[in-house]
């Protein structure tokens, strides 16, 4: 083969690589692309099935909580409901919110207040990004902060503080790596 031929040979062949994770990319999700970089998804409180939430205890000031806020897509909610498996695109976002507290006719309430991050998981059981260190035991992890509320900061899903998801998602990994307790009004609660 002459180096030209074998040339245009490995152009094609990089080029047809490219494309099919392109292609992988936007099978499995219209929040990935082709590289495996995940997007925080817009309008998620107007159009997505609210999956469940938790109230979360800060270590140092006991009266003060975070709310979490978890949705999912309807249709891979119903996907869910029937087989027990999350499928390939399902997302899930979790979006933490301060909290602050007032008496109501109701009693002491708290209510959410500034928004503080949000962690996204994205489903591919065929781990198409080998490559890509935010990726790993058939999930794309992803956290957006206030500063970076657009490009996701997880470079490496076994990172650390925040980042550290392997870690923290460690006691879930038989649940398919997700906490599905505060789930109970959609019956996926365990
Ligand atoms: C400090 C521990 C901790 C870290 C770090 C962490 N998680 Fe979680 N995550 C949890 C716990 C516990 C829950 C469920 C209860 C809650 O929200 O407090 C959860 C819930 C979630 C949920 C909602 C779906 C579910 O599993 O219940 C998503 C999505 C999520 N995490 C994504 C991520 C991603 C992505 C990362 C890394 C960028 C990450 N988490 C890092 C502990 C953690």
């Amino acid at each position: 083969m002459s180096k030209q031929i074998a040339f245009s040979h490995l152009l094609v062949s990089s080029a047809l690589l490219l494309f099919s994770t392109h292609i992988a990319a936007q099978e499995l999700s219209p929040y990935v692309d082709a590289h495996g970089n995940i997007s925080n998804p817009k309008n998620v409180e107007d159009t997505w099935s609210h999956l469940g939430a938790y109230f979360v205890q800060d270590a140092k000031d006991h009266q003060a909580f975070d709310a979490h806020q978890v949705y999912i897509q309807k249709q891979f909610l119903d996907f869910f409901r029937k087989t027990g498996k999350f499928k390939d695109g399902t997302v899930l976002v979790k979006r933490v919110f301060g909290t602050t507290n007032k008496s109501f006719t109701t009693g002491k309430g708290y209510f959410a207040t500034n928004p503080k991050v949000t962690f996204v998981m994205v489903k591919d059981s065929k781990n198409t990004f080998k490559n890509n260190k935010a990726w790993g035991e058939g999930w794309g992890w992803a956290l957006f902060t206030n500063e970076s509320p657009m490009k996701s900061t997880t470079t490496n899903w076994k990172g650390s503080g925040f980042n550290n998801c392997y870690g923290c998602h460690l006691p879930v990994k038989d649940n398919d790596w997700v906490y599905t307790q505060g789930d109970q009004q959609t019956n996926l609660g365990k």
